[in-house]
């Protein structure tokens, strides 16, 4: 039935094979409509406050609302003792509103009597400080009596409110940050590491251990904490720290699956930084619905292509559309300067989110607390009840957002081009940079800035997933492949796909040691060539036709061509190829060596577009974004003027404007201006 409705969806939207590289939606209840909200916190508010501010938010186009991530000890005020009354009213309330809520899980801030009684739940960094009392996520993500004590107050809010029509889904914990280093934490690594190694052997074969007498004659030997140590040792503790975080959310996943409705999403909102690497975010949002993140902006204005990318990581996370589980209303009150957005930029904010496949945006948050870390903070009321300044903007997205959500419903941004995102990766060249102004991200947007302007939507996936559906896949950061990686990789170009390679591929297998074949390592031989020589660089050196900088690496070709050859260098890499490719059947490798400047990048990404088939979509003028979903027969285009000029942008046909109504050929989008335009399939 599924996979009908989404070849009917392809066939009338008329894509071909690449639109499958992305997991169809499902009507489900967070796709089913765009949805608008904030974060209250009723908890903090006398009871009779409550209808002020729901009508409030119904006012602004408001459909939904997050409650209960902080209330722990409004819930369960001592042990024993539990008041889930309030909750259940304020979710009736809310419902009587028209608003739908989500149930955030209280677990980021256990409450004072609890670490009192169990100083054992207290969380412990790396160096043996104890977090107690006073902020939050003073937990321990691995203590048994934590995980005991939240599984008890989520059973409880489920038998609360889990089967209530009113909730729509629930988000686990709160912005997973700081694993511990407390003795539960460190036998579980211990035992962690047994069940992965089996002997002492296979662990000292692995890491090398004969180097530096690091030799471990006993499991409870192998350190334990946040220090710089044996990359082999590092890496396998990321992936501790992973599995410990996924045990935790996992813990109050199968009570709340157990006691919910059927169709009541689980999430959980992985933070502002959609690039920290703490923990693997693909392994975290398996077992859950869809992913969350909270987009703020900080210091200074909206960067649109670093802010898009992150959009376009967090839906490759789970393959499907996602939400914005906080959006910043305004300002923040942690940023150097917590300087106001422009007016407008709220709103390209908000649909800029949509245009990604965003179909959920939340502000955060509704009301300030009178007191608490965070009064300075921008929110959609003031101290006085009353609406701020954004409210007006928001309440012009909760029109736009009424408008068009009939058209959005059931889309998502579709691309025949992915970019490689991989953690393990990430974590090898971040343990060992060499460089110190290497910054994989920068990389990665290096090579995203040319594809994205080129196409309405570029995908960002891990590099273990699915990869046939994408004409062209870009891997600029892969320094770890292992073998069955590369098993994929080849499949992937056998099957007639076109691979291209950034600099510091294949230098280490499934451990972090050194493959002992050249880079790219296990792929070298599909290359047909290597890398002879890496070069961290303390100078620019020429390429043919531009530069490259912070890093070169000397290729040779056996059954390669040479793409792009090094100028005058460092002597070292003079004429040498910087770049080289090979066509193996329909599909190509291509290695690419050098940190190259943009221009260069925009040359080479365009012919690795037009070698790998792909057509662009339509040219927009500079500052400006297009961005496209599709589905449901529908192809809605979003564009936004990130800039400060007003543009004219003319379009490729006719196209139904959806929040003015008419049809449009031309449009001009002032400073921060949006369309939102449906195009005839
Ligand atoms: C010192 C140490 C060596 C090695 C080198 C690396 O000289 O004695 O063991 O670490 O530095 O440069
Ligand atoms: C994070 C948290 C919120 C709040 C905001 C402030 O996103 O999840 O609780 O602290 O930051 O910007």
């Amino acid at each position: 039935m599924k996979t009908l409705a989404i070849l009917a969806a392809l066939l009338l939207a008329g894509t071909t094979a690449p639109a499958l590289a992305q997991t169809a939606t499902t009507p489900d209840v967070q796709h089913e409509k765009l949805w608008l909200g904030s974060a209250w916190y009723p908890e903090q508010w006398p009871e009779e406050r409550w209808e002020a501010d729901l009508a409030l938010m119904k006012a602004h186009g408001a459909n939904v609302v997050r409650i209960g991530e902080f209330a722990w000890s409004r819930m369960q005020p001592a042990e024993g003792e539990y008041d889930m009354d309030w909750l259940v009213r304020a979710v009736r309330m809310a419902g009587r509103h028209g608003m739908k809520v989500v149930i955030g899980t209280p677990t980021d801030t256990p409450p004072a009597w609890m670490t009192q009684k169990y100083p054992d739940i207290l969380r412990i960094e790396g160096d043996g400080t104890v977090i107690g009392h006073g902020g939050r996520r003073q937990f321990s993500i691995s203590s048994p009596r934590y995980r005991e004590l939240a599984r008890d107050i989520v059973g409880r809010m489920v038998a609360a409110v889990g089967r209530d029509p009113n909730v729509i889904g629930w988000q686990i914990g709160n912005e997973y940050t700081n694993e511990s280093y407390d003795d539960a934490a460190r036998a579980n690594w211990h035992r962690w590491l047994q069940a992965k190694y089996g002997t002492l052997d296979a662990l000292n074969d692995a890491w090398t251990t004969a180097y530096w007498s690091q030799t471990y004659t006993a499991w409870d030997q192998v350190p334990f904490n946040e220090e710089v140590g044996n990359p082999g040792w590092m890496l396998d503790l990321k992936r501790f720290i992973t599995d410990e975080w996924v045990a935790f959310q996992g813990n109050q996943l199968d009570v709340i699956r157990a006691g919910v409705g059927p169709d009541q999403f689980i999430t959980t909102n992985l933070g502002g930084l959609g690039w920290a690497n703490k923990f693997d975010r693909y392994d975290i949002n398996r077992p859950l619905d869809f992913a969350s993140w909270d987009n703020y902006v900080g210091s200074g204005h909206l960067l649109p292509d670093r802010n898009g990318a992150t959009h376009d990581l967090v839906r490759g996370w789970k393959k499907r559309n996602f939400w914005v589980m906080e959006i910043q209303p305004g300002f923040v009150n942690w940023a150097g300067v917590s300087n106001m957005l422009y007016p407008g930029e709220t709103r390209a904010m908000a649909w800029q989110a949509v245009g990604h496949g965003g179909d959920g945006i939340l502000y955060w948050q509704w009301r300030s607390a009178l007191n608490g870390q965070e009064t300075m903070h921008g929110s959609l009321i003031g101290p006085d009840g009353q609406p701020l300044p954004i409210y007006e903007e928001v309440t012009r997205i909760g029109a736009e957002f009424a408008r068009a959500s009939a058209a959005i419903a059931g889309t998502q941004p579709v691309s025949p081009v992915a970019i490689v995102q991989d953690y393990d990766s990430r974590w090898a060249i971040d343990f060992q940079k060499h460089h110190r102004d290497y910054d994989q991200i920068e990389v990665l947007l290096d090579y995203y800035r040319p594809l994205k302007a080129a196409l309405g939507a570029v995908d960002i996936v891990e590099a273990a997933g699915p990869l046939s559906g994408y004409r062209l896949v870009v891997a600029p950061n892969l320094n770890l492949i292992t073998d069955e990686l590369a098993q994929h990789l080849t499949d992937y170009v056998r099957g007639g796909g076109h691979l291209v390679l950034g600099p510091r591929s294949g230098l280490k297998d499934a451990f972090n040691r050194l493959h002992t074949t050249r880079q790219p390592g296990p792929l070298a031989e599909l290359l047909g060539g290597q890398v002879e020589q890496f070069y961290a660089l303390d100078e620019t050196v020429a390429v043919e036709g531009g530069t490259a900088a912070m890093w070169a690496e000397d290729l040779s070709a056996t059954q390669a061509e040479v793409l792009l050859r090094y100028g005058k260098a460092n002597g070292w890499l003079d004429g040498h190829p910087a770049a080289i490719t090979r066509g193996v059947g329909r599909g190509r490798i291509t290695y690419v060596g050098a940190l190259i400047d943009d221009a260069l990048m925009a040359t080479l990404m365009d012919g690795a577009l037009t070698q790998a088939g792909v057509e662009r979509d339509f040219a927009v003028p500079p500052d400006v974004e297009l961005m496209t979903r599709e589905g449901q027969g529908r192809r809605v285009v979003i564009l936004i003027n990130h800039g400060r000029e007003e543009r004219r942008v003319p379009l490729p046909a006719a196209m139904t404007d959806i929040l003015n109504g008419g049809i449009t050929r031309t449009l001009t989008l002032p400073p921060e201006g949006v369309a939102v335009l449906q195009r005839n399939p």
